[in-house]
């Protein structure tokens, strides 16, 4: 089964070819990263206008690399949501544009079981069930992933989103955009214990997330030094503040592996590049026993071919989608 997968969710118009859900022969990325840099974050407008502009001449790429022609496509999937809409609806279109003229069947995905399925690209022996953190630019999901196409919510963010949180972090040192890689190769200059900044753990809410209170107490800091007329320690400010965050979701990754009884954990999203959270992973995966995936670099952010194996996950699962799917639902995931 060949699989097309559309991904046009943020600032990345992505297009890939993957066979039978596992297997990449191509994953082409159009980032947009330096037109929003400026801005220091994602300008929607701008956004889906680049999506319109990259769009073919991904696509065509796509193709060309995985070496096929568009009839030897047998099923198209674009991300349907979260996202922003303008740029999602560039993607769709060209989904259902090509499901139409091509007569082959159009599957709406959710970016986050994307995410998660992005794990299978690079772990051929991983199956469901296992405990999974889908850390990103837009959310913090904890989930129970039961099988191919279902998870559970159990935790997410009340407020920023991990990822949010280091580019916000990011922002207020005016280090560069986006924030995480920056803060993730400063703090292996630094020291985690330079600053006491707070791990908010919402004990009522044991499985969500608050990062909000957290990018306050660093931003205060900041503000504090420079009414001082110190010079920011930017590196300890980094690995202090990336520790905090890594404490909160290695914890009660754990945490809920351990009620679930569950003997793997899956990380997945754009924060689950970050170094110091693999390791620290590593770390307390290895002494509890419990197995670690996550995925190949290149697939933690935003990508098409994450889509596509979502995308053929679904078909076999019997979860296709008109032409007439609802758009109204998009931002409402
Ligand atoms: O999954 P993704 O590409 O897009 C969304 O769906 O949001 O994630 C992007 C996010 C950004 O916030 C970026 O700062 C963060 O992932 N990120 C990282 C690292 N690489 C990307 N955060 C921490 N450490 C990293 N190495
Ligand atoms: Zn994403």
């Amino acid at each position: 089964m060949i699989t097309l997968g559309i991904e046009s969710s943020c600032d990345e118009t992505s297009v890939a070819v993957v066979r039978n859900g596992r297997e990449v022969l191509s994953n082409i990325i159009a980032t947009q990263i330096e037109v929003h840099q400026k801005f220091g974050g994602v300008v929607p407008e701008i956004a889906s206008r680049k999506h319109v502009e990259a769009f073919n001449p991904v696509l065509d790429q796509a193709l060309e690399e995985a070496n096929i022609s568009l009839e030897d496509i047998d099923i198209i999937g674009a991300t349907r949501g979260p996202g922003l809409i303008g740029a999602l609806l560039v993607g769709l279109s060209g989904a259902k544009a090509l499901s139409f003229a091509l007569k082959k069947p159009f599957i709406g995905v959710n970016h986050m079981d994307g995410h998660v399925c992005a794990n299978y690209l690079s772990h051929p022996e991983l199956e469901p069930p296992f405990t999974g953190l889908i850390v990103s630019g837009g959310h913090t999901y904890l989930i129970d992933v039961t099988d191919y196409t279902t998870f559970e919510l159990i935790g997410r963010t009340i407020d920023d989103a991990a990822g949010e949180a280091f580019d916000k972090v990011a922002r207020a040192m005016g280090i560069g955009y986006p924030g995480g890689p920056i803060i993730d190769k400063l703090s292996k200059k630094g020291n985690p214990k330079a600053m006491e900044f707070p791990r908010i753990w919402l004990k009522k809410e044991e499985f969500d997330f608050s990062f909000s209170g957290l990018k306050t107490a660093v931003i205060n800091e900041l503000n504090t030094l420079h009414q001082k007329g110190i010079s920011i320690p930017v590196e300890d400010v980094c690995a202090s503040f990336q520790q905090a965050v890594i404490d909160v979701l290695a914890t009660k990754t754990m945490a809920l592996a351990k009620k679930k009884g569950r003997d793997t954990i899956v990380l997945s999203g754009g924060v689950s590049a970050n170094s110091g959270l693999r390791e620290e992973m590593e770390t307390r995966c290895k002494k509890e026993g419990l197995k670690l995936y996550y995925p190949e670099l290149k697939y933690c952010t935003d990508n098409g071919a994450m889509i596509a194996s979502a995308t053929y996950y679904n078909y076999q699962s019997g979860n296709y989608d008109t032409l007439g799917m609802a758009e109204a639902n998009l931002g409402l995931e």
